[in-house]
């Protein structure tokens, strides 16, 4: 299994580079979005589908045997190895051109994830992870943050159209009560990797689906996070909701969201 693993792993990092230059070669220009709506305010562009498409083309090519599922064309190939991609996570944000987006591609065995590569093109931002080696930005490790007094934290309320707006309320008011700033910057991928590198103490999501996290889990697990049950809680087959936080504040979130911890 080591083996198999590496050599997807390195596979997959050269992929992630390689779509990673397509997304950003289409890329909107600044400016109104240009793509079109699924749901209410959820966009997808031209670029979604064509490097989900080319990130599967890689992948079957190299190896054959394994599944494979993302956000635009569901699970179109199925394995004990199980690739989940997410092409364009932030595709709001991508769609006008702004720079917080990113490609997020995970490997899972059954349904434990066990590889993450994430890329932030725009901010030149590669993040790795393997379960059990560490995770890393621009191969340099990273770990949560040491901040326990929510007066000085940080903390991501995510947005999307399947929330209910009167929760989201009821959440940004509780979090704001404890002194927390908040912020809602539209890629759950990316929030959730900010919690990993210390940037953020917390990222709360009422739903959220599996491509959106699958790769972050594998960094927020090594970089020390703490994570609600996504996976056990309905997270593999339909939008669920994630707490991910520093250990520092893990007890007031979960306690303000009502989800249990995973450790
Ligand atoms: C969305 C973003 C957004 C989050 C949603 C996701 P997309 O993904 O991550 O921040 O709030 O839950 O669906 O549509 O940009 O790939
Ligand atoms: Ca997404």
């Amino acid at each position: 299994m080591s083996d198999e693993l590496d050599r997807r792993f390195k596979a997959a990092k050269h992929i992630v580079h390689k779509a990673a230059e397509i997304a950003l070669e289409l890329r909107p220009s600044p400016g109104g979005p240009q793509g079109s709506l699924k749901h209410v305010q959820d966009w997808v562009t031209a670029a979604d589908s064509k490097i989900e498409s080319f990130i599967s083309q890689e992948i079957k090519d190299l190896f054959p045997e394994d599944g494979f599922q993302g956000e635009e064309k569901g699970e179109t190939r199925t394995g004990s190895l199980r690739w989940v991609v997410d092409p364009i996570d932030g595709t709001s944000n991508y769609a006008r051109g702004r720079d917080r987006w990113c490609l997020s591609l995970a490997l899972m065995h059954n349904d434990e994830p066990l590889l993450g590569i994430i890329e932030a093109p725009c901010t030149q931002e590669f993040y790795t992870a393997r379960l059990g080696h560490g995770a890393f930005l621009n191969n340099a490790p990273i770990s949560v943050s040491d901040v326990k007094d929510p007066k000085i934290s940080m903390i991501e309320l995510g947005w999307s159209h399947v929330s209910v707006k009167e929760e989201f309320l009821y959440y940004a008011d509780k979090i704001l009560s404890t002194g927390a700033m908040i912020r809602t910057i539209g890629s759950g991928t990316l929030s959730l990797v900010d919690v990993a590198t210390g940037r953020l103490d917390g990222h709360f999501e009422m739903k959220i689906n599996l491509w959106d996290v699958a790769a972050a889990l594998v960094l927020l697990k090594e970089a020390g996070a703490v994570v609600s049950p996504f996976l056990k809680t309905g997270g593999l087959y339909k939008p669920t909701p994630i707490l991910a936080s520093s250990p520092g504040l893990a007890k007031l979130l979960s306690d303000i969201t009502h989800l249990p911890l995973d450790g």
